[in-house]
């Protein structure tokens, strides 16, 4: 199928490319022309884990183009929509970027086409899309409308991609449904010849659900708002069980063995970023108010997640006692792992905080350095975890990166100042980094196992940390 993708940002990049390689024809677009340029010349603007291959293997193939929204939309049978729809001052998601997307296939499509909103965007944008296209639609061009929200992860977007849980689409019309169903059939049938995992033997078909493009909507705002929530939620357990010497690990291991809660998204610590939850959870209270609907709750799930940053940094001076002057290693930048995206992520928060108080901080992120150097660019990066950690105070962890995983913990502790971890995503088990001579602070995890002698009996492994 002839397929056009507007927008090469995160979701669009990621969907032209995995369309791509399951056979489609895809042009995928974008108006910044620097950003066009680069892709043009066989690059991908950000990290993500084989993304570039794909891109690189679709382009050279002939599957995959890059051109711009006039070019691309012109004689595609479908076109997804997959703009940014960052936040207003008032938390609203701002739709600048879809309108004007749709004013361009108004104008440069042709013959029949299915315009799919991919970018999460407020209930009911899709009728306000058709009237767009519908009133300046030129002569010939017949366009529908359809719901495909995304569920791309960061960092495992391309696995999320190949291997969903569920579709959703919402439709107004079987013969709209059957054309998705046709762009996903692979996906669908799990027959592509998977390009991550080696033997991918993967049988588990996706759950594919059809509704109406308003309930589809929901779905996508919902479900971000959901886990939001559960993060929210676990963080606040995590400050009771400090307050009362529990550990949360421990609580959440018990809490996620039942299925209606599940063990996904129980992990306390700085607090959630990146371009979708902060924005989504803002957008979804917006969008419930104007309905005339007091969801007062997701206002408390936001609230507690502005908090986290103020409330690391606490426990940072708790330790440190006075922060000026004081050197400090911060480990992990982007908001997450295996991505180099900081937008909205707490570590540009919790750095701005530190260089305010006067701390001298040295960064060190495994993809994330010049994202973060371009918004604060007084902080000093290093190339590795134990330059920035040389002769520092603290180390605070941020981002739960692999590599810290197989520290030398030995070397680490010849080379820092005092040898105090302050874990802000329970990464290590206690026991482990206080055997190695680090006094070692987490997130909600009581004194149990730090003050355990060496040879006291411990419970099993499973029990002893975070449900991942
Ligand atoms: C999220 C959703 O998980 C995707 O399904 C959705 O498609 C995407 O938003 C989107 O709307 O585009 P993403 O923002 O890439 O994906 O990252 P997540 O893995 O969901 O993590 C979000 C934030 O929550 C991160 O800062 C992470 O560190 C934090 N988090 C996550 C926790 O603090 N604790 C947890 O237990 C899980």
């Amino acid at each position: 199928m002839k397929i056009s993708v507007a927008g090469a940002g995160y979701v669009g990049l990621t969907t032209a490319a995995c369309l791509a390689e399951i056979g489609h024809t895809v042009r995928c677009a974008d108006n910044d022309a620097a950003k066009l340029a680069v892709l043009q010349a066989g690059k991908v603007p950000f990290f993500e884990p084989h993304l570039e291959e794909l891109v690189t293997r679709n382009t050279k193939a002939g599957r995959l183009l890059f051109d711009t929204t006039e070019n691309a939309v012109i004689d595609a049978e479908a076109i997804f929509i997959c703009v940014g729809t960052p936040p207003l001052d008032n938390g609203e998601a701002d739709l600048a970027a879809v309108a004007n997307v749709a004013r361009t296939i108004s104008q440069y499509a042709s013959g029949n086409c299915l315009v799919i909103e991919k970018s999460t965007v407020p209930v009911q944008t899709g009728q306000q899309l058709k009237r767009q296209l519908q009133l300046y639609a030129r002569k010939g061009l017949h366009c529908e409308i359809a719901s495909n929200p995304e569920f791309l992860r960061e960092g495992s977007a391309i696995n999320d991609f190949f291997h969903p849980d569920r579709i959703v689409i919402g439709v107004e019309s079987e013969e709209a449904a059957a054309q998705l169903r046709e762009v996903y059939r692979p996906v669908l049938d799990q027959t592509f010849r998977c390009p991550i995992h080696a033997n991918c033997v993967s049988t588990r078909k996706p759950a594919w659900i059809v509704t109406d493009t308003k309930s589809s909507e929901l779905i996508k705002h919902a479900s971000n708002s959901f886990l939001a929530m559960k993060i929210s939620f676990i963080n606040m357990v995590a400050d009771l069980c400090e307050a009362v010497g529990a550990d949360v690990s421990q609580v959440a291991l018990g809490m996620g063995l039942d299925p209606r809660i599940g063990a996904a998204f129980l992990n306390p610590g700085v607090g959630f970023g990146g371009f979708c939850f902060p924005k989504d959870v803002q957008a979804f209270v917006r969008i419930a108010e104007k309905a005339g609907c007091d969801f007062s709750l997701m206002k408390e799930v936001e609230k507690i997640n502005k908090r986290r940053v103020a409330y690391f940094v606490e426990k940072v001076r708790k330790e440190l006692w006075v922060l000026r002057g004081r050197r400090i290693a911060v480990w992990g930048l982007a908001f997450k792992p295996n991505t180099d995206d900081v937008r909205f992520a707490p570590s540009i928060e919790i750095l701005k905080a530190l260089t305010r108080e006067g701390s001298v901080v040295s960064a060190y992120d495994p993809a994330a350095t010049e994202k973060a150097r371009a918004i604060l660019p007084e902080v000093n990066y290093c190339a590795t975890p134990y330059e920035a950690a040389r002769d520092s105070e603290a180390i605070l962890i941020i981002t739960e990166w692999d590599e810290f995983r197989s520290i030398e913990w030995a070397r680490l502790r010849s080379i820092v100042s005092r040898p105090l971890l302050i874990d802000g995503r329970n990464m290590f088990d206690p026991k482990e980094a206080t055997r190695h001579g680090f006094h070692y602070v987490s997130i909600g995890r009581g004194s149990f196992f730090s003050t355990l002698p060496e040879d006291a009996p411990v419970p099993p492994r499973e029990f002893r940390t975070a449900a991942k």
